[in-house]
């Protein structure tokens, strides 16, 4: 789930901020505090006033009992869910070895106050500071942003979980309890009605860091296979077919993170389909000296909340994590993944924009204006037609994108929707400099 996009450079954002009447301020607020703008800035009122939600704290919200569950399986480990979601880019990238070009740095990808400051794209981006504190085994929830498509699994907020676990890095000190716990955790997992499938393999692509010893980075990168392995069966076990006889699969595949290696993606096959679930691998030794705790070694991990929920609960629209509707929010007990049950959906109404394009466009910047004016009566925005005149200076790509509108909660009146396109319509002229159609 880390930013897939390719490698662009970061696009500048003076021009278009944000309504006009504060478009000649230079600053910008963010939870009472006041910030410096400059050129970087892109936060949206829209994305503000999601900060101080915290859906995750309220009880039998899916979030919550989603992160309750996962919390009550590492009883041990410190739990955090508090920090703020205002970073430096230092936190979210810098700390974590993000080379200088990586995509996810694009203000196309990303939302910052400033160049300096940013609403965290992971919770990677709190390691160094929760290591920092002496904290060895922790767990952190917390909402993160990211500038994105507009579809049913995409939203710009959403909730991450993530979890690490220290060791000495002296094989003296730490190896023989870790390979104790390493054969109480396989037996544990062996009695489970679980098929693990690994694929992994410690290669040249996905190596052990080379200042560690072997046999205790082989160690721990079992303990978190076998650590994560155990949470993934209590989380999908309870909610698989009771009817079916078949065991819970999970395979193990090579990936890569800049703040890991070697790294790896955990998929489960869940309803017929495999499904990646969640990203770890052993943390870069860089990370730990930037958190001044050089002679350890460990492991992280990272997971979307809603993802998982959506699996689990079979919650069809991220959307509905927002809704304050009593037919959703009624259904679910705390500490219960249960089923949602649909409840009949008001209708829908799609319009289509098209226009020049400059060359610089970029379809999320465009996505936000939408979020902006339209919120959660956005359902969709779809690419459904691109047009290429090598005779038109400067706007040589004609795009049509098809909006769908539907509230979640009432039927909306046509001159709503109306007035609504015109407005993205008046702001994607102004601020992107397309040339409507
Ligand atoms: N931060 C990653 C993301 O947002 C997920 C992740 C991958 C977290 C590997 C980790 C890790 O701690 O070790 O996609």
């Amino acid at each position: 789930m880390l930013h897939k996009i390719a490698s662009r450079p970061p696009r500048l954002w003076g021009a278009w901020l944000h309504f006009s009447h504060c478009r000649r301020l230079s600053t910008v607020e963010v939870l009472g505090r006041s910030y410096p703008k400059d050129k970087f800035t892109n936060i949206t009122p829209s994305i503000l006033s999601k900060l101080p939600t915290q859906l995750y704290t309220r009880p039998g919200h899916p979030l919550n009992t989603l992160k309750t569950t996962i919390e009550a399986h590492f009883p041990d480990y410190a739990h955090f869910s508090n920090l703020p979601a205002l970073v430096s880019t230092y936190q979210n990238f810098d700390s974590l070895s993000f080379p200088a070009d990586h995509p996810g740095r694009s203000a196309t990808d990303s939302y910052y106050v400033n160049k300096d400051l940013m609403l965290r794209t992971h919770t990677s981006a709190h390691e160094v500071e929760v290591f920092c504190d002496g904290h060895k085994k922790w767990l952190l929830t917390a909402d993160v942003y990211r500038r994105d498509e507009i579809d049913s699994s995409h939203y710009p907020v959403f909730h991450q979980m993530e979890g690490a676990r220290l060791f000495s890095d002296d094989l003296n000190v730490s190896g023989d309890a870790l390979a104790r716990e390493n054969t109480r955790l396989f037996s544990e997992l062996s009695s489970e009605h679980v098929v693990l499938e690994d694929r992994t393999l410690v290669d040249s692509k996905n190596p052990y860091q080379e200042h560690h010893n072997k046999q205790l980075a082989d160690l721990v990168t079992q303990n978190l296979k076998y650590t994560l392995s155990l949470l993934l069966f209590k989380l999908f076990a309870q909610a698989a077919d009771p009817s079916s006889e078949a065991p819970l699969q999970i395979r193990w595949i090579p990936a890569y993170f800049p703040f890991t290696t070697p790294s790896y993606e955990v998929e489960v096959f869940f309803r017929h389909k495999w499904l990646e679930i969640l990203g770890c691998g052993v943390i870069q030794q860089a990370t730990l000296t930037n958190a001044k705790v050089s002679n350890e070694i460990g492991w992280a991990f990272g997971l979307g909340l809603e993802r998982i929920a959506m699996i689990l609960y079979k919650i069809p629209d991220i959307r509905l994590f927002w809704s304050e509707d009593l037919r959703f929010l009624s259904q679910f007990k705390p500490g219960e993944i249960s089923t949602f049950q649909p409840y009949s959906r008001y209708p829908a109404t799609e319009r289509d924009i098209s226009f020049w394009c400059p060359n610089d466009f970029h379809s999320n910047d465009f996505c936000d204006i939408v979020r902006d004016e339209a919120g959660d009566l956005a359902e969709e925005v779809q690419l459904i037609d691109q047009y290429h005149d090598k005779r038109k200076q400067g706007y040589v790509m004609s795009r049509c994108f098809r909006i769908r509108f539907r509230s979640m909660e009432r039927s909306m009146e046509h001159a709503e929707i109306n007035k609504i396109v015109i407005t993205i319509k008046k702001r994607a002229s102004e601020a992107l400099r397309v040339e409507i159609r």
